[in-house]
């Protein structure tokens, strides 16, 4: 069952200082890498277009790599923390007059408060790429993903044409009539689950995601929508698991399309936290399958004029 939160205040002033400190430190521990720093998170703010926030590019790597090798695993976590400190006090400073996501800046500070308190107990070795946590959470304080509620959302991103052709000619055609559509495969908003904020994770907190999102797209033209991949995006978890029923239902109610697509990673996620799920699996009535929903700009902006209900 998910965990009850009250949800987090950011101390900015705190923050800046933390921050001051963490730069200050590195600059003792390695002068070198320290002075590495914004160029680093320069490249972190210009991540390639329409690059997930897990793939990394070789200049990031080789900059991860020089560092690594002048201090191991230990001066690579010294050089996140300060990443990721330094690069929270610079992304909020920009959310607060970002033309289309200021709105989002109560949640930054949720997230931001739960990453600051979490780093000094955070190890070396995870504080770096792949981990999923540190991916993100360095997506996080550079502004490549952005957090509403429920889910985190990651601008400008392609719907995986790859995934829908290996996924059946249903699927295929009714892909190719959504996207032509829609105008495209690409820009669109992903969204992402993570486990540090499921606290969100219920239909209030759904509701209030998808309204931020819609609010974003009402101001971004050029995106086609917002899409996700999961699980919990198929219809037969009215049955299977009715309380999570609303997470297919409630965009589907309002213009939302779901593709049923050949399964990858994420299906073992259903089982994970579900003994009903796993019982009804055993006994062959539950398959995880996993859908993409997509829900058109045009769709989502006219739920939120018409009052977002
Ligand atoms: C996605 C997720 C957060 C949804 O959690 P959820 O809203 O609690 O819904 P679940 O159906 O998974 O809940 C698990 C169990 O807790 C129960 N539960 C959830 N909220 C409850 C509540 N408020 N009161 C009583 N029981 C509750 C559910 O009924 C379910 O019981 P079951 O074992 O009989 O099925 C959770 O399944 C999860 O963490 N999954 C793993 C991570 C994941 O899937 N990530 C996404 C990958 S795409």
């Amino acid at each position: 069952m998910r965990p009850t939160d009250p949800g987090r205040t950011l101390d900015v002033p705190a923050l800046a200082d933390a921050a001051g400190e963490a730069q200050d430190a590195l600059r003792r521990m390695d002068p070198i890498a320290a002075a590495e720093l914004p160029k680093y998170l320069a490249a972190h703010e210009a991540w390639p277009e329409g690059w997930a926030y897990g793939r990394v590019p070789a200049a990031v790597a080789e900059q991860i790599r020089a560092v690594h090798q002048r201090g191991g695993d230990e001066l690579v976590g010294t050089f996140h923390r300060t990443t990721i400190l330094t690069g929270l006090v610079a992304t909020r400073e920009r959310l607060v007059v970002h033309d289309r996501w200021a709105h989002a800046l109560p949640c930054f500070d949720d997230a931001a408060a739960r990453i600051v308190d979490a780093l000094p107990a955070t190890p070396d070795e995870v504080l770096t790429y792949p981990h999923d946590a540190f991916s993100k959470n360095v997506a996080l304080a550079t502004g490549r993903l952005w957090h509403a509620k429920a889910q985190l959302v990651e601008p400008r991103l392609g719907v995986a044409r790859g995934r829908l052709l290996r996924s059946g000619a249903g699927t295929i055609a009714r892909a190719a009539a959504v996207l032509a559509r829609i105008g495209g495969h690409a820009p669109l908003y992903e969204i992402h689950t993570y486990e540090h904020l499921l606290h969100w994770f219920t239909e209030d907190g759904w509701s209030e995601c998808y309204r931020m999102i819609a609010l974003a797209l009402s101001r971004d033209p050029a995106a086609r929508g917002v899409f996700g991949t999961a699980w919990f995006f198929d219809p037969a978890l009215a049955e299977v698991s009715p309380r999570i029923a609303y997470l297919y239902r409630f965009p589907a109610d309002r213009g939302a399309v779901f593709l049923r697509v050949r399964n990858g990673h994420g299906v073992e996620a259903a089982l994970s936290k579900s003994e009903t799920r796993r019982q009804l699996f055993a006994e062959g009535k539950y398959a995880p399958q996993e859908y993409l929903m997509i829900w058109p700009r045009a769709a989502m902006v006219d739920w939120l004029r018409s009052g977002a209900a």
